[in-house]
């Protein structure tokens, strides 16, 4: 029986009376077993800073009418919507007014400094995969100025840093048990904080259900709250094409789930990629070849492998075995010629990265055995097994992409047969067996190989089961979970990784609450310093986390019994 069965835990904040710098802590309230684990007091971030030196002087926030922001910039763009965005959510929680509480002192004003050079700072830039720790580092003081009064600087090389310090600074505020009384306070504090990886990702599937930009949108906000850096758009699928291509409307018109309505064009998504950039966050486009392409045949038949299920006829599904349909066809010119025109226009026309996703995985074989087209291509080859073929298509492919000027992301299974690749190919570990196929032995071998590497496979939010499984995210580690530690060239490969979210169970319904506060547990193994925190103690965090989330209106579920202080958001 789960021990968690047992205890009932209650977040309360109490408020001394008087005026003493003592204003709050957390109590808990234990049934049958002792609660795991240290609380944290209100105003925890999460992630956990790389260095967070605590003090106990508290201020309080001053009325909403006397607060400001001062930044040494006025021409950066993302950073005033940035404080459009944190003026409402840290003083009103979208819920209500702010005022100051009798006999604290009073913060009022909120410095931001960022260098005022363009080129340096990067505002109107779109954010990149950059491993220099100073691209999303900021620090913040909150203490006394040289007249005595409470002042909070927040100081950042990058805009993207500066994002990072306001969304933590937001996060250092915290509110007084009397709901009524609309107080909310921050204690004195320095940071010092910078990522751990580069790559902090979320890959939603928006094919095998729609989701509407709104809700993307919302999702982007909260990876924003939790420092996450990358949307991997996987865009399209076996099931729908709901992207829209200026060359080929066809695909979309014949296979989104409604042609017109469900689908992405092209000013939604430059859109979804002007909010995203406006969080510091990348958005990496999957369009997944050679398999996941059923979808294609809707509108062009003629790039499908047609399978052989009876033997004889051409398109005739073996089922379970394989579809009519379901692979590319890689023996046609043709095939190459329409990925080259359709993957010019993304590169060119969609996409701001300067990565691309090409899936490349889960390339099921039967299909192509049960044909004689593939027989007699691998004849003419001189290829004696099938992932020859995948091979073939593989590199044509990648090449292709590279020769656009794009850098490629692929999902491992190309590694698992063999292929060769150009070294800066991002390779993403997604399997998850034990013994040969565990996820360690596929991400040591990719980084043997020295591909740089992101992991997703312990990071299936998908696999939904009841319990605390925020643990299992929480404690699995790109390093730590190795047998054996690295070497530093090693470790250097790994850029971080992706939480999946793999969307057959998934739509706008519950695509929220699915993610979050779950999303949060792999976003602090991907920014914190390895090892910084116990699972234990992590949870106080992650619990105030998650309420803090509900305050901004974030759908994001419970991890454990208890409330929401100050009120549950109905
Ligand atoms: C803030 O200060 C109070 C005491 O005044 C202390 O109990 C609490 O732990 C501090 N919180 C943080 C986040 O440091
Ligand atoms: C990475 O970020 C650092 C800090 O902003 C910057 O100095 C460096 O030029 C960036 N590197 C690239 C390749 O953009
Ligand atoms: C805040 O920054 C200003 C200017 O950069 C500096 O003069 C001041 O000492 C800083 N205050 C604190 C409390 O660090
Ligand atoms: C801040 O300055 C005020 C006014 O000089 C003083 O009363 C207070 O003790 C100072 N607080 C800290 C934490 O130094
Ligand atoms: C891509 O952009 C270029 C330059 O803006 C434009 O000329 C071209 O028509 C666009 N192509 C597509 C397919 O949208
Ligand atoms: C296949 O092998 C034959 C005989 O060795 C050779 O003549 C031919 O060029 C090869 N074809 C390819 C495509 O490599
Ligand atoms: C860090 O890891 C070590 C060894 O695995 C463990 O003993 C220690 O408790 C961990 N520290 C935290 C804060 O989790």
């Amino acid at each position: 029986m789960q021990r968690s069965e047992f205890i009932l835990i209650v977040a309360v904040l109490i408020t001394a009376s008087c005026t003493t710098s003592v204003v709050g802590f957390l109590e808990q309230i234990a049934a049958r077993l002792p609660l795991p684990g240290t609380p944290s007091p209100p105003g925890s971030p999460w992630p956990l800073p790389r260095a967070w030196t605590r003090n106990l002087n508290v201020a309080t926030l001053s009325s909403k009418d006397n607060f400001q922001y001062i930044s040494n910039v006025n021409d950066c763009r993302e950073l005033n919507v940035a404080l459009g965005r944190y003026d409402y959510e840290i003083l009103t929680q979208k819920s209500g007014r702010v005022d100051a509480a009798s006999g604290f002192p009073i913060l009022s004003k909120v410095y931001i400094h960022i260098p005022e050079n363009a080129r340096q700072n990067l505002c109107g830039e779109f954010p990149k995969l950059n491993r220099s720790l100073a691209y999303e580092s900021y620090k913040i003081v909150v203490g006394n100025s040289s007249e005595g009064v409470p002042i909070a600087n927040i100081s950042a090389e990058t805009i993207w840093g500066a994002l990072r310090g306001l969304e933590t600074f937001s996060q250092l505020v915290w509110r007084d048990r009397d709901w009524s009384a609309n107080h909310y306070y921050i204690n004195f504090t320095e940071i010092n904080d910078s990522p751990r990886y580069p790559h902090r990702g979320l890959m939603l599937d928006t094919a095998r259900h729609y989701l509407a930009p709104r809700v993307i949108k919302q999702v982007l906000d909260a990876m924003s709250y939790n420092k996450l850096n990358v949307f991997h758009w996987h865009i399209i699928d076996d099931q729908s094409f709901p992207f829209v291509s200026r060359t080929f409307p066809e695909l979309s018109d014949k296979g989104a789930y409604i042609p017109g309505v469900l689908i992405y064009d092209p000013p939604t998504v430059q859109d979804i990629i002007e909010e995203a950039r406006l969080r510091g966050i990348r958005v990496v486009f999957e369009f997944d070849t050679p398999g996941h392409t059923l979808v294609f045949k809707k509108s062009h038949p003629e790039l499908l492998t047609p399978c052989y299920g009876d033997g004889v006829n051409p398109g005739t599904p073996d089922y379970p075995n394989h579809a009519a349909h379901e692979i590319l066809d890689p023996t046609k010119e043709n095939t190459y010629t329409f990925m080259k025109d359709l993957f010019t226009e993304v590169f060119h026309n969609v996409t701001k990265d300067e990565y691309l996703h090409l899936g490349m995985d889960e390339v099921y074989y039967a299909c192509w055995k049960s044909s004689p087209e593939i027989k007699s291509f691998m004849e003419k080859n001189n290829y004696t097994e099938v992932n020859q073929v995948q091979e073939h298509y593989t590199k044509r492919h990648l090449s292709m992409v590279q020769s656009l000027g794009a850098k490629a992301i692929i999902w491992q299974d190309p590694l698992d047969y063999g292929v060769q690749l150009d070294k800066d190919v991002i390779v993403q570990i997604w399997k998850s067996g034990t013994g040969e196929t565990s996820w360690q032995t596929y991400f040591q071998k990719a980084l043997d190989a020295g591909y740089s590497t992101l992991l997703s496979s312990c990071w299936y939010l998908n696999y939904i089961a009841y319990g605390e499984t925020w643990r299992q995210y929480y404690e699995c580690d790109p390093e730590l979970s190795l047998p054996k530690p690295l070497p530093d060239w090693q470790k250097e490969l790994i850029l971080g990784g992706e939480a999946a979210l793999w969307a057959e169970y998934v739509d706008a319904t519950n695509v929220v609450s699915r993610l979050f506060p779950y999303l949060g547990a792999v976003a602090e193994k991907l920014w914190s310093t390895a090892n910084s925190s116990s699972t234990d103690d992590a949870m106080w965090r992650l619990d105030e986390q998650r309420c803090r989330m509900l305050g901004r209106g974030i759908n994001a579920q419970p991890i454990f019994n208890g409330y929401c202080f100050p009120g549950e958001i109905f």
